[in-house]
C-alpha cells in the first residue's frame, strides 16, 4: 500500500504558494511530529539533545541546523513565526516577548549612537516613551511628527535619519498614514520605514507590499484575540531579520512556547475575526455619529474621515478600533464609561470582547500634556475596541453610557 501523504510531516512551504491569507491563517508553518497530530503540537523544552559532543558542537557553531535552546530555537516558535511570515509576505519573522519587545529589538539590531528617528506622534503611548526616553539614553535621537503630515515628515529628514516609524491606523485617534509616499521618503534617505501593523493585521493590510522594510505586531491584540497572552513578532527580509534574530539571542526577550501555540491558534481564526469586527466597528461608529452628546467619532470606514479614500487603497477593511468625543471633558468621559455593564473597561484591544478605555489616563497617560495635546488625545476622548458581539447589544450597553452621561450634564450643567 502507498502512504500518499508519508512524506507529508511538515507541510512544504511551496505547497501552500500563492494560496490566499485565510488559508496561510490555518495552515502555514505547521512543524507536524512522527505522531503525525493534526493539531499544532507545543514544545515546552528549554533545551535539546544531541546525538553526540560532535553534534552538539556543530549546532552550537552554526554547521549544522536545528534546535539548540529555547531562548532563540523553539519549534512551536518557529511555527508561528513561519506562519505570521507567509500571511505577511515576508522572508521571515523573528517572535517576541511582547509588542514592545518587538520594537525594542528592532531599534536595537538596526540603529546605533548618532542614529535619528522620526516616528509618527500618533503611536500607542509606550512607543512614544522608549524613543523618547530610553532609546534616548543610547544616544539615538527622535522626532515626532504628525502622521497625516506630509510636509513635516519630509522637513524632519536629517543626514543621519536611519528609520521612519509609524502605525497605521493610528491609535487612538485612526489616523492613516501614507505608506507609499513614507516608504519612498526612507529609500531616498536610505533610512528603514517600520509599520506597526497592529490594528489591521495581515488580513486588512499587508505593509511590505507598500514598501515598508519591516512589520512590527503586538501579537497580544488581534493575533491572539482573545486576551490571552503577550507576545510580539517582527517581519522583513532574511537580511534585517538575521540582526534582529541575533539582538535576541543575546538579549533574551523572546517568546514562550505555551504563548506561541496560542498565537498559531489565534492566527487560524484571524480571518473570520476580523471580518466580524470591521462589520461591527462600522455599525457602531455610524451609529455614535447621530448621538447627540457626542462630538465626533474617529473612524476609517466614515466617508467623512480625512484619510477614507486613502485608507480605501492601503486596507481592505476599516478595522475594528474607534475613538469619539463626548461632549465635555475627563469626568464626563469616565461618567460615560462607568455606565456600561457588559462592556470590560480595560486597555488591551483586539479582543472579540469589546473594551473601551480613557486614552488620556490609561495608555497615553504618561505623555506630557503638551505630547498629548499635539497627538489630539484630549480629556474628552474615549476609545473602544469593537468586538464580536451582537452589535444591537453593544449598542444597548453604550445606550446606558448615554443616559448618564445625559444626566450627569443635566445635574451638573
Ligand atoms: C499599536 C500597538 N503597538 C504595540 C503595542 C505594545 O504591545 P505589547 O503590549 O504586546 O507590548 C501596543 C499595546 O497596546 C499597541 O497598541
Amino acid at each position: 500500500m502507498t502512504y500518499r501523504r508519508e512524506e507529508h510531516v511538515l507541510i512544504p512551504e511551496s505547497d501552500l504558494e500563492g494560496m490566499s491569507v485565510d488559508t496561510l491563517a490555518v495552515r502555514a508553518g505547521q512543524i507536524r511530529t512522527g505522531q503525525l497530530e493534526h493539531s499544532d503540537a507545543i514544545f515546552p523544552t528549554s533545551s535539546f539533545v544531541y546525538g553526540s559532543a560532535a553534534q552538539a558542537a556543530a549546532r552550537f557553531g552554526g554547521d549544522e541546523p536545528g534546535n539548540i535552546y529555547s531562548r532563540f530555537t523553539n519549534p512551536t516558535v518557529q511555527a508561528f513565526e513561519a506562519r505570521i511570515a507567509a500571511m505577511e509576505g515576508g522572508e521571515r519573522a523573528v517572535a517576541t516577548s511582547s509588542g514592545m519587545a518587538a520594537i525594542l529589538a528592532t531599534c536595537m539590531s538596526l540603529l546605533k549612537s548618532g542614529d535619528h528617528v522620526i516616528c509618527s506622534r500618533g503611536v500607542f503611548g509606550t512607543t512614544n516613551v522608549l524613543f523618547q526616553k530610553y532609546l534616548a539614553r543610547f544616544g539615538v535621537e527622535t522626532t515626532f511628527v504628525g502622521p497625516t503630515d506630509m510636509a513635516g515628515w519630509q522637513a524632519a529628514v536629517r543626514p543621519e535619519t536611519r528609520m521612519i516609524f509609524i502605525e497605521t491606523p493610528s491609535n487612538p485617534l485612526c489616523e492613516v498614514a501614507d505608506m507609499a509616499a513614507l516608504a519612498k521618503l526612507s529609500r531616498d534617505n536610505d533610512a528603514l520605514f517600520v509599520v506597526d501593523n497592529c490594528f489591521c493585521t495581515p488580513v486588512l493590510q499587508r505593509p511590505l507590499e507598500h514598501g515598508a522594510d519591516i512589520i512590527i505586531h503586538s501579537a497580544t491584540k488581534y493575533l491572539d484575540g482573545q486576551g490571552r497572552c503577550v507576545g510580539g513578532v517582527v517581519v522583513g527580509s532574511d537580511k534585517l531579520m538575521e540582526e534582529v534574530y541575533g539582538f535576541l539571542r543575546s538579549a533574551g526577550p523572546t517568546m514562550s512556547p505555551f504563548n506561541a501555540w496560542v498565537f498559531l491558534k489565534g492566527l487560524e481564526t484571524l480571518p473570520i475575526r476580523m471580518r466580524a469586527h470591521c462589520d461591527n466597528a462600522l455599525e457602531l461608529a455610524r451609529w455614535l455619529e447621530g448621538q447627540g452628546t457626542v462630538d465626533r467619532v474617529y473612524y476609517a470606514g466614515l466617508p467623512d474621515h480625512p484619510q477614507h479614500e486613502l485608507a480605501k487603497r492601503q486596507q481592505s477593511g476599516f478595522g475594528g478600533v474607534l475613538s469619539f468625543t463626548v461632549k465635555g471633558a475627563r469626568e464626563e468621559a469616565w461618567a460615560f464609561i462607568d455606565a456600561t455593564r457588559m462592556i470590560s473597561i480595560t486597555a488591551n484591544l483586539g479582543d472579540v470582547k469589546t473594551t473601551i478605555t480613557h486614552p488620556a489616563t490609561t495608555t497615553h497617560g504618561r505623555l506630557s500634556p503638551e505630547d498629548k495635546e499635539q497627538a489630539g488625545i484630549t480629556e474628552s476622548l474615549v476609545r473602544i475596541s469593537v468586538g464580536i458581539e451582537a452589535v444591537e447589544d453593544l449598542k444597548t450597553d453604550l445606550q446606558r453610557g448615554f443616559e448618564a452621561l445625559e444626566n450627569y450634564r443635566q445635574g451638573t450643567v
